[in-house]
Protein backbone atom coordinates (compact mmCIF):
# COMPACT_ATOMS: atom_id res chain seq x y z
CA UNK A 1 0.00 0.00 0.00
CA UNK A 2 1.10 3.45 -0.62
CA UNK A 3 0.97 6.46 1.56
CA UNK A 4 -2.49 7.28 2.98
CA UNK A 5 -3.74 10.60 3.24
CA UNK A 6 -5.90 11.59 6.00
CA UNK A 7 -8.43 14.31 6.55
CA UNK A 8 -9.07 14.93 10.22
CA UNK A 9 -11.93 16.94 11.44
CA UNK A 10 -12.62 18.29 15.12
CA UNK A 11 -15.40 20.08 16.42
CA UNK A 12 -16.25 18.26 19.72
CA UNK A 13 -15.67 21.60 21.81
CA UNK A 14 -14.48 25.66 21.01
CA UNK A 15 -12.04 24.94 17.93
CA UNK A 16 -12.55 24.04 14.48
CA UNK A 17 -9.95 21.57 13.67
CA UNK A 18 -8.98 20.39 10.61
CA UNK A 19 -5.61 18.52 9.72
CA UNK A 20 -3.70 16.39 6.83
CA UNK A 21 -1.61 13.58 8.18
CA UNK A 22 -0.05 10.91 6.50
CA UNK A 23 0.19 7.47 7.49
CA UNK A 24 -0.42 8.79 11.15
CA UNK A 25 2.77 10.14 11.43
CA UNK A 26 3.65 13.35 9.15
CA UNK A 27 1.31 16.33 9.60
CA UNK A 28 1.04 18.35 6.00
CA UNK A 29 -1.39 20.46 7.96
CA UNK A 30 -3.57 21.18 11.50
CA UNK A 31 -5.52 24.61 11.11
CA UNK A 32 -7.14 25.71 14.85
CA UNK A 33 -9.66 27.89 14.60
CA UNK A 34 -10.05 29.12 18.04
CA UNK A 35 -13.37 30.54 19.55
CA UNK A 36 -12.02 31.32 22.87
CA UNK A 37 -12.27 35.24 22.14
CA UNK A 38 -15.54 34.33 21.22
CA UNK A 39 -16.37 32.47 24.31
CA UNK A 40 -14.31 35.00 26.99
CA UNK A 41 -17.49 37.43 27.32
CA UNK A 42 -19.53 35.10 28.67
CA UNK A 43 -16.40 33.30 31.02
CA UNK A 44 -16.78 29.98 29.54
CA UNK A 45 -17.99 27.77 26.07
CA UNK A 46 -21.48 28.62 24.97
CA UNK A 47 -22.69 25.20 23.42
CA UNK A 48 -25.24 27.19 20.95
CA UNK A 49 -22.64 29.92 20.05
CA UNK A 50 -19.70 27.41 19.37
CA UNK A 51 -21.88 25.29 17.47
CA UNK A 52 -22.87 28.25 14.69
CA UNK A 53 -19.38 29.51 14.80
CA UNK A 54 -18.21 25.47 13.88
CA UNK A 55 -20.63 26.28 10.91
CA UNK A 56 -18.89 29.43 9.77
CA UNK A 57 -15.56 28.00 10.11
CA UNK A 58 -16.26 24.62 8.80
CA UNK A 59 -15.39 24.93 5.05
CA UNK A 60 -12.56 27.52 5.35
CA UNK A 61 -10.88 26.04 7.52
CA UNK A 62 -10.89 22.54 5.32
CA UNK A 63 -9.73 24.89 2.72
CA UNK A 64 -6.91 26.10 4.27
CA UNK A 65 -5.88 22.47 5.90
CA UNK A 66 -5.93 21.17 2.08
CA UNK A 67 -4.04 24.29 0.81
CA UNK A 68 -1.72 24.32 3.62
CA UNK A 69 -0.64 20.72 2.78
CA UNK A 70 -0.80 21.59 -1.04
CA UNK A 71 -3.14 18.99 -1.80
CA UNK A 72 -6.66 18.74 -3.13
CA UNK A 73 -9.53 16.62 -2.69
CA UNK A 74 -9.13 14.11 -4.73
CA UNK A 75 -5.74 13.27 -3.10
CA UNK A 76 -7.19 12.68 0.09
CA UNK A 77 -7.82 8.74 1.27
CA UNK A 78 -9.71 8.91 3.95
CA UNK A 79 -11.59 10.90 6.56
CA UNK A 80 -11.30 11.29 11.06
CA UNK A 81 -14.28 12.72 12.77
CA UNK A 82 -14.51 13.04 16.01
CA UNK A 83 -18.04 11.90 16.74
CA UNK A 84 -17.29 11.32 21.15
CA UNK A 85 -17.71 12.43 23.90
CA UNK A 86 -18.55 16.56 23.35
CA UNK A 87 -21.15 19.19 22.75
CA UNK A 88 -23.71 17.71 20.88
CA UNK A 89 -24.30 20.10 18.70
CA UNK A 90 -20.49 21.04 18.16
CA UNK A 91 -19.92 17.23 17.23
CA UNK A 92 -22.95 17.17 14.90
CA UNK A 93 -21.09 20.27 12.50
CA UNK A 94 -17.50 17.76 12.45
CA UNK A 95 -19.06 15.17 11.63
CA UNK A 96 -21.54 16.31 9.31
CA UNK A 97 -18.99 17.97 6.75
CA UNK A 98 -17.28 14.71 7.27
CA UNK A 99 -20.24 12.39 6.13
CA UNK A 100 -20.54 14.43 3.44
CA UNK A 101 -17.40 14.63 1.92
CA UNK A 102 -16.91 10.48 2.30
CA UNK A 103 -20.44 10.50 0.28
CA UNK A 104 -19.49 12.64 -2.37
CA UNK A 105 -15.12 11.73 -2.39
CA UNK A 106 -16.36 8.25 -2.61
CA UNK A 107 -13.47 7.72 0.18
CA UNK A 108 -13.73 5.60 3.87
CA UNK A 109 -14.59 7.39 6.95
CA UNK A 110 -14.11 6.73 10.45
CA UNK A 111 -15.39 7.85 13.61
CA UNK A 112 -12.98 8.98 16.71
CA UNK A 113 -13.04 8.97 20.13
CA UNK A 114 -11.70 12.41 21.05
CA UNK A 115 -10.25 11.39 24.07
CA UNK A 116 -8.49 8.28 21.92
CA UNK A 117 -7.47 11.53 19.95
CA UNK A 118 -5.38 12.56 22.42
CA UNK A 119 -3.70 9.38 23.22
CA UNK A 120 -2.70 9.81 19.40
CA UNK A 121 -1.07 12.96 20.03
CA UNK A 122 1.81 11.32 21.79
CA UNK A 123 2.14 8.70 18.96
CA UNK A 124 2.12 11.64 16.37
CA UNK A 125 4.72 13.37 18.31
CA UNK A 126 6.68 10.29 19.29
CA UNK A 127 5.81 7.09 16.08
CA UNK A 128 8.25 4.49 18.24
CA UNK A 129 5.74 4.44 20.82
CA UNK A 130 3.77 1.95 18.81
CA UNK A 131 6.82 -0.63 19.96
CA UNK A 132 6.82 0.03 23.64
CA UNK A 133 3.42 -0.97 24.85
CA UNK A 134 2.34 -0.99 27.35
CA UNK A 135 2.20 3.08 27.87
CA UNK A 136 0.68 5.10 30.76
CA UNK A 137 -0.86 7.99 29.55
CA UNK A 138 -1.89 10.93 31.92
CA UNK A 139 -5.13 12.23 30.28
CA UNK A 140 -5.74 16.05 31.56
CA UNK A 141 -8.31 18.01 30.01
CA UNK A 142 -10.51 20.41 30.56
CA UNK A 143 -13.68 17.31 30.14
CA UNK A 144 -11.81 14.46 31.40
CA UNK A 145 -8.58 13.38 34.28
CA UNK A 146 -7.73 9.59 33.85
CA UNK A 147 -4.83 7.73 34.24
CA UNK A 148 -5.21 5.20 30.85
CA UNK A 149 -2.58 1.75 30.42
CA UNK A 150 -2.89 1.15 26.69
CA UNK A 151 -1.55 -2.11 25.78
CA UNK A 152 -2.00 -2.24 22.03
CA UNK A 153 -3.70 -0.11 19.28
CA UNK A 154 -7.46 0.37 20.96
CA UNK A 155 -6.97 -1.51 23.77
CA UNK A 156 -7.16 0.62 27.04
CA UNK A 157 -7.76 0.06 30.51
CA UNK A 158 -8.76 3.34 33.18
CA UNK A 159 -6.66 2.84 35.80
CA UNK A 160 -7.64 6.26 37.60
CA UNK A 161 -10.15 9.09 36.98
CA UNK A 162 -11.60 12.03 38.60
CA UNK A 163 -14.31 11.90 40.84
CA UNK A 164 -15.53 15.66 40.19
CA UNK A 165 -13.84 18.24 38.76
CA UNK A 166 -11.33 17.79 35.44
CA UNK A 167 -8.16 19.29 36.34
CA UNK A 168 -8.38 21.68 33.39
CA UNK A 169 -12.17 22.31 34.69
CA UNK A 170 -10.51 22.95 38.55
CA UNK A 171 -7.83 25.62 36.45
CA UNK A 172 -10.32 27.27 34.74
CA UNK A 173 -12.98 27.31 38.38
CA UNK A 174 -10.00 28.39 40.00
CA UNK A 175 -8.96 31.12 37.80
CA UNK A 176 -11.72 32.58 37.70
CA UNK A 177 -12.22 32.79 41.47
CA UNK A 178 -8.59 34.80 41.40
CA UNK A 179 -10.07 37.02 38.71
CA UNK A 180 -8.51 35.71 36.16
CA UNK A 181 -10.33 35.68 32.19
CA UNK A 182 -10.86 32.56 30.59
CA UNK A 183 -9.45 30.03 29.60
CA UNK A 184 -8.04 29.90 33.40
CA UNK A 185 -5.37 27.08 33.05
CA UNK A 186 -3.09 29.48 30.65
CA UNK A 187 -3.14 32.00 32.96
CA UNK A 188 -2.71 30.63 36.12
CA UNK A 189 0.33 28.94 34.41
CA UNK A 190 1.82 32.48 33.27
CA UNK A 191 1.10 34.00 37.01
CA UNK A 192 2.90 31.16 38.71
CA UNK A 193 5.95 31.23 36.32
CA UNK A 194 6.88 34.19 38.44
CA UNK A 195 5.43 32.76 42.40
CA UNK A 196 6.68 31.10 45.50
CA UNK A 197 4.35 28.11 45.17
CA UNK A 198 5.54 27.64 49.54
CA UNK A 199 3.49 30.96 50.83
CA UNK A 200 -0.11 29.27 50.32
CA UNK A 201 -0.38 25.61 51.17
CA UNK A 202 -4.12 24.16 49.27
CA UNK A 203 -5.13 21.05 50.07
CA UNK A 204 -4.63 17.38 47.98
CA UNK A 205 -7.20 15.00 48.29
CA UNK A 206 -5.27 11.81 48.28
CA UNK A 207 -8.19 9.51 47.73
CA UNK A 208 -6.73 6.32 49.89
CA UNK A 209 -5.26 3.87 48.04
CA UNK A 210 -6.84 4.76 44.26
CA UNK A 211 -5.51 6.14 41.39
CA UNK A 212 -8.87 8.48 41.33
CA UNK A 213 -8.04 12.41 41.79
CA UNK A 214 -10.69 15.30 43.21
CA UNK A 215 -10.52 18.59 43.12
CA UNK A 216 -13.65 20.03 43.80
CA UNK A 217 -12.23 20.85 47.54
CA UNK A 218 -9.66 22.93 45.68
CA UNK A 219 -12.29 25.17 44.50
CA UNK A 220 -14.14 25.65 47.62
CA UNK A 221 -10.39 26.45 49.42
CA UNK A 222 -9.44 28.83 47.18
CA UNK A 223 -13.05 30.70 47.33
CA UNK A 224 -12.34 30.65 51.25
CA UNK A 225 -8.84 31.98 51.44
CA UNK A 226 -9.55 34.52 48.13
CA UNK A 227 -12.17 36.02 50.52
CA UNK A 228 -10.47 35.79 53.76
CA UNK A 229 -7.20 37.25 52.23
CA UNK A 230 -8.83 39.92 50.42
CA UNK A 231 -5.76 40.70 47.80
CA UNK A 232 -2.89 40.65 50.95
CA UNK A 233 -0.84 37.76 48.95
CA UNK A 234 0.57 38.62 45.78
CA UNK A 235 -1.31 36.79 42.68
CA UNK A 236 1.86 35.41 41.86
CA UNK A 237 2.46 33.51 45.13
CA UNK A 238 -1.54 32.50 45.13
CA UNK A 239 -1.38 30.93 41.49
CA UNK A 240 1.93 29.00 42.32
CA UNK A 241 0.56 27.73 45.56
CA UNK A 242 -2.72 26.66 43.44
CA UNK A 243 -1.04 25.19 40.55
CA UNK A 244 1.51 23.59 42.77
CA UNK A 245 -1.65 21.56 44.57
CA UNK A 246 -3.24 20.49 40.74
CA UNK A 247 0.56 19.45 39.73
CA UNK A 248 1.66 17.65 42.94
CA UNK A 249 -1.16 15.06 43.00
CA UNK A 250 -1.20 14.66 38.94
CA UNK A 251 2.73 13.78 39.35
CA UNK A 252 2.28 11.42 42.64
CA UNK A 253 -0.76 9.40 41.11
CA UNK A 254 0.87 8.88 37.76
CA UNK A 255 4.03 7.60 39.51
CA UNK A 256 2.49 5.21 41.74
CA UNK A 257 0.53 4.12 38.79
CA UNK A 258 3.98 3.27 37.06
CA UNK A 259 5.34 1.43 40.51
CA UNK A 260 2.39 -0.64 40.46
CA UNK A 261 2.00 -1.67 36.96
CA UNK A 262 6.10 -1.79 36.20
CA UNK A 263 4.95 0.06 33.20
CA UNK A 264 8.31 2.94 32.50
CA UNK A 265 7.08 4.24 29.67
CA UNK A 266 4.69 7.85 30.18
CA UNK A 267 2.74 10.52 27.98
CA UNK A 268 0.74 13.11 28.77
CA UNK A 269 -2.35 14.58 26.86
CA UNK A 270 -5.31 17.11 27.03
CA UNK A 271 -4.90 20.86 27.48
CA UNK A 272 -3.86 20.80 30.87
CA UNK A 273 -0.39 19.06 29.55
CA UNK A 274 0.50 22.24 28.55
CA UNK A 275 1.11 23.45 32.11
CA UNK A 276 4.92 24.34 32.42
CA UNK A 277 5.11 23.43 35.91
CA UNK A 278 3.31 20.11 35.46
CA UNK A 279 5.95 18.81 32.71
CA UNK A 280 8.96 20.39 35.05
CA UNK A 281 7.68 18.47 37.81
CA UNK A 282 7.29 15.13 35.52
CA UNK A 283 10.38 15.21 33.83
CA UNK A 284 12.28 15.85 37.59
CA UNK A 285 10.17 12.58 38.41
CA UNK A 286 10.92 10.58 35.73
CA UNK A 287 13.97 11.32 35.58
CA UNK A 288 14.71 10.03 39.12
CA UNK A 289 12.66 6.94 38.68
CA UNK A 290 14.35 6.54 35.13
CA UNK A 291 11.24 6.79 32.97
CA UNK A 292 11.10 7.69 29.79
CA UNK A 293 8.69 10.38 29.28
CA UNK A 294 6.64 11.79 26.00
CA UNK A 295 5.19 15.38 25.77
CA UNK A 296 3.71 16.37 23.35
CA UNK A 297 4.02 20.08 21.50
CA UNK A 298 1.69 22.73 22.68
CA UNK A 299 -0.44 22.58 19.80
CA UNK A 300 -0.79 18.56 19.71
CA UNK A 301 -1.74 18.92 23.49
CA UNK A 302 -4.76 20.99 23.14
CA UNK A 303 -7.65 20.41 21.21
CA UNK A 304 -6.72 19.76 17.12
CA UNK A 305 -7.34 17.61 14.16
CA UNK A 306 -3.97 16.21 13.39
CA UNK A 307 -4.35 13.79 16.78
CA UNK A 308 -7.63 12.79 14.99
CA UNK A 309 -6.25 12.22 11.82
CA UNK A 310 -3.83 10.04 13.10
CA UNK A 311 -6.10 8.14 16.00
CA UNK A 312 -8.08 7.37 12.80
CA UNK A 313 -5.30 5.97 10.22
CA UNK A 314 -4.58 3.48 13.03
CA UNK A 315 -7.86 2.20 13.40
CA UNK A 316 -8.10 1.69 9.73
CA UNK A 317 -5.33 -0.32 10.08
CA UNK A 318 -7.64 -2.70 12.36
CA UNK A 319 -10.87 -1.86 11.87
CA UNK A 320 -13.54 -1.58 8.45
CA UNK A 321 -14.29 1.99 7.76
CA UNK A 322 -17.56 3.01 9.47
CA UNK A 323 -21.25 3.11 7.85
CA UNK A 324 -22.36 6.80 7.03
CA UNK A 325 -24.98 6.49 9.82
CA UNK A 326 -22.91 6.85 12.80
CA UNK A 327 -24.21 8.95 15.86
CA UNK A 328 -22.74 11.81 17.70
CA UNK A 329 -21.99 11.18 21.86
CA UNK A 330 -22.26 13.26 24.71
CA UNK A 331 -20.36 10.93 26.76
CA UNK A 332 -18.24 7.78 26.16
CA UNK A 333 -15.51 6.28 27.93
CA UNK A 334 -12.22 5.86 25.78
CA UNK A 335 -12.42 1.51 26.12
O1 LIG B 1 -7.85 19.34 25.75
P1 LIG B 1 -8.47 20.71 25.79
O2 LIG B 1 -7.97 21.74 24.81
O3 LIG B 1 -10.01 20.61 25.63
C1 LIG B 1 -10.76 19.57 26.17
O4 LIG B 1 -10.78 18.45 25.57
O5 LIG B 1 -11.32 19.81 27.26
O6 LIG B 1 -8.26 21.24 27.29
C2 LIG B 1 -8.70 22.53 27.65
C3 LIG B 1 -8.31 22.77 29.11
C4 LIG B 1 -8.86 24.05 29.70
O7 LIG B 1 -9.43 23.77 30.95
C5 LIG B 1 -7.62 24.95 29.84
O8 LIG B 1 -7.70 25.88 30.90
C6 LIG B 1 -6.56 23.92 30.09
O9 LIG B 1 -6.88 22.84 29.23
N1 LIG B 1 -5.21 24.42 29.78
C7 LIG B 1 -4.25 24.63 30.72
C8 LIG B 1 -3.14 25.17 30.03
N2 LIG B 1 -3.45 25.27 28.71
C9 LIG B 1 -4.72 24.80 28.58
N3 LIG B 1 -4.26 24.40 32.04
C10 LIG B 1 -3.15 24.69 32.72
N4 LIG B 1 -2.04 25.23 32.14
C11 LIG B 1 -1.98 25.48 30.83
N5 LIG B 1 -0.88 26.00 30.27
ZN1 LIG C 1 -9.68 17.79 24.26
Amino acid sequence: MGVMNVLGIETSCDETSVAVVVDGTKILSNIIASQADLHAKYGGVVPEVASRKHVENMIPTIQEALNTAHLGYGDIHAIAVTNRPGLLGALLTGVSAAKALAYVLKIPVICVNHLEGHVYSNILTEPSLVEAFPILILLVSGGHTQIIQMDGHGQYTILGKTRDDAAGEAFDKGARLMGLPYPGGPNVDKLAVGGNSKIVRFPRANLGDTLDFSFSGLKTSIRTFTAKDAGMTSMPDVAAGFQAAIVEVLVDKLRIASERTGISTLCIAGGVAANSGLQKALRTMCESQGLRLVIPPMELCTDNAAMIAAAGYYQLQNNLPDTLDFDTLANSPIS
